[in-house]
């Protein structure tokens, strides 16, 4: 892929208005029970007949790229209600759109795409917080020590905004050059430590949001853009530099197409101990059976958390011409929607375990000690992250506070009377109304002692009632 073009300044008008959300509501319930080991080749009801509902299935989400004008666009919008569960915004959340001057910051646009895509039922990735490209105008005057506070500020501005609100941010976009070294910009001429203090900050400002780097051309296991994105992954995890995911950007365009050892980089990078997600994909004519190997090798990695396309129809594409994205410009879906859909829902026969190794093992295999829960190692605790008129988005937090390893878990709670599941990530639910269960995805099973995860879901009803009865059992 060529190098992607700064982009003029943008002018962004307005001042920051507040998010829908309230205050967080706790419950905390614990529990113990025996249940049946879990299988994830055993997904719950029929194939998903759309993105969304097949990636459901297993846990994950399928999302899709759009920018504030689209918000106009009725036939952009039935789309991506229809088919979607993960929304990004093209531009609004970037550093020229959020902090047009030092200090000020506007968040009008990035806001009216979140609310948007939260009251349709949808979670959201953060793009981006520091990046080469597309900064605000006024970092261009500083440097050193300077830069790299205007970095930290920018950060704890947007992120405070945006706090509890995201289920990802691409903290740092586009670091690596093709030979594998730092890519240079104004940024690393800050220093060599730019990524890792713009993670620690990140995950000071907000705990609760995963914290990616997002690149392309990383999706060659053997290019050496690759491996400089690996070794600094597996830098940062061996030093406790928080980082939570890698996001390949799938650009399978302009010269570039899908790796045969694609599913090896996404497997190298999960063994490292993070998510891994594609986040931009576009493929050169949609290419049904690219489209099909990338979705194939996602389903096959079980910390490959969803795949992301980088608009919907070719209109919306920023490299329209080539025709890259699964719906041509009168939004009926082309051949290779038909092929994504049929891998998401196939990922049914992916049993964790089961993936090629990565070809560059880093790291010996987790041990797995004999596994004896305790009665009420497993808990679940409940809050609401955001509410609307006729909805809200709930997160369940499953820790497992014995001292032995568990290797799955079922959390059961129990949605008030109106209230229905609209869609669940991280986790794979039974039931939509009344009392559901809700069960790890093939990623988030095992839990060592003192371990956590979470799931979220998307309720519409009544907003104003926490579930209750909530409890989590393990095998
Ligand atoms: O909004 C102005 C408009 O007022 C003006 O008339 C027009 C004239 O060129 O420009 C418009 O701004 C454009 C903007 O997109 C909104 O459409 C910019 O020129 C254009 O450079 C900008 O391009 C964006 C590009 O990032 C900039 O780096 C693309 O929309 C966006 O899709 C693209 O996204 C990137 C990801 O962030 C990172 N990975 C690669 C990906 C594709 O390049």
């Amino acid at each position: 892929m060529n190098e992607v073009p700064v982009h003029p300044r943008r002018r962004t008008r307005g001042t920051a208005r507040l998010l829908a959300g309230g205050a967080l509501a706790v419950v905390t319930v614990v529990a113990s029970a025996a249940v049946a080991t879990l299988a994830h080749a055993d997904l719950p009801g029929p194939p998903g007949t759309t993105l969304k509902a097949a990636a459901e299935r297993s846990g994950r989400y399928f999302g899709a790229a759009m920018g504030r004008d689209r918000l106009n666009d009725q036939g952009f919008l039935t789309i991506a209600n229809r088919e979607f569960d993960m929304m990004t915004a093209v531009n609004e959340m970037k550093p020229d759109a959020t902090e047009p001057s030092r200090g000020q910051f506007s968040f009008a646009a990035g806001d009216a795409i979140y609310n948007w895509a939260v009251q349709h039922g949808m979670r959201l990735r953060g793009h981006t917080l520091a990046w080469h490209a597309q900064q605000p105008r006024f970092w261009s005057s500083l440097s050193g020590s300077a830069l790299r506070q205007a970095m930290i500020d920018h950060i704890n501005g947007v992120m405070a905004h945006y706090k509890g609100k995201l289920a990802y941010w691409d903290v740092v976009n586009e670091a690596f050059a093709e030979n594998g070294s730092r890519r240079n910009s104004n940024l690393q001429a800050t220093g060599n430590d730019w990524i890792e203090a713009a993670f620690r900050a990140a995950r000071a400002a907000d705990p609760s949001v995963k914290l990616c780097y997002n690149d392309y051309n990383i999706e060659n296991w053997t290019y050496a853009k690759t491996q400089g994105v690996y070794n600094m992954i597996r830098d940062f995890k061996s030093r406790g530099v928080p980082i939570d995911c890698v996001g390949l950007q799938t650009h399978f365009t302009g010269g570039s197409s899908l790796p045969g050892n694609f599913q090896t980089t996404l497997s190298s990078f999960a063994a490292l101990g993070v998510d891994v997600a594609l986040t931009e994909a576009d493929v050169t004519n949609a290419s049904a059976s690219q489209y099909q190997g990338l979705t194939q090798a996602c389903m096959n990695v079980p910390r490959c958390v969803g795949i992301t396309t980088w608009g919907i129809r070719d209109s919306d594409s920023w490299r329209g011409s080539e025709n890259p994205l699964l719906f041509d410009r009168n939004s009926n879906p082309k051949a290779a929607y038909s092929a994504v859909l049929n891998a998401l829902n196939a990922a049914s026969t992916t049993v964790p375990g089961t993936t090629t190794p990565p070809s560059t093992p880093t790291s010996p295999p987790p041990s797995t000690p004999p596994v004896t829960p305790q009665p009420g190692a497993c808990t679940a605790t409940y809050r609401t992250t955001s509410s609307w008129d006729g909805g809200f988005q709930g997160e369940v937090t499953v820790a497992n506070n014995g001292s032995a390893p568990l290797s799955g878990w079922t959390v059961s709670l129990t949605l008030a009377g109106g209230q229905s599941l609209v869609n669940v990530w991280n986790g794979v639910n039974t039931g939509t109304s009344g009392t559901v269960t809700v069960r790890n995805a093939a990623y988030n099973g095992a839990l060592g002692a003192g371990a956590s995860t979470s799931f979220g879901f998307v309720a519409g009803g009544s907003s104003g009632t926490a579930p209750g009865s909530i409890s989590c059992t393990s095998p």
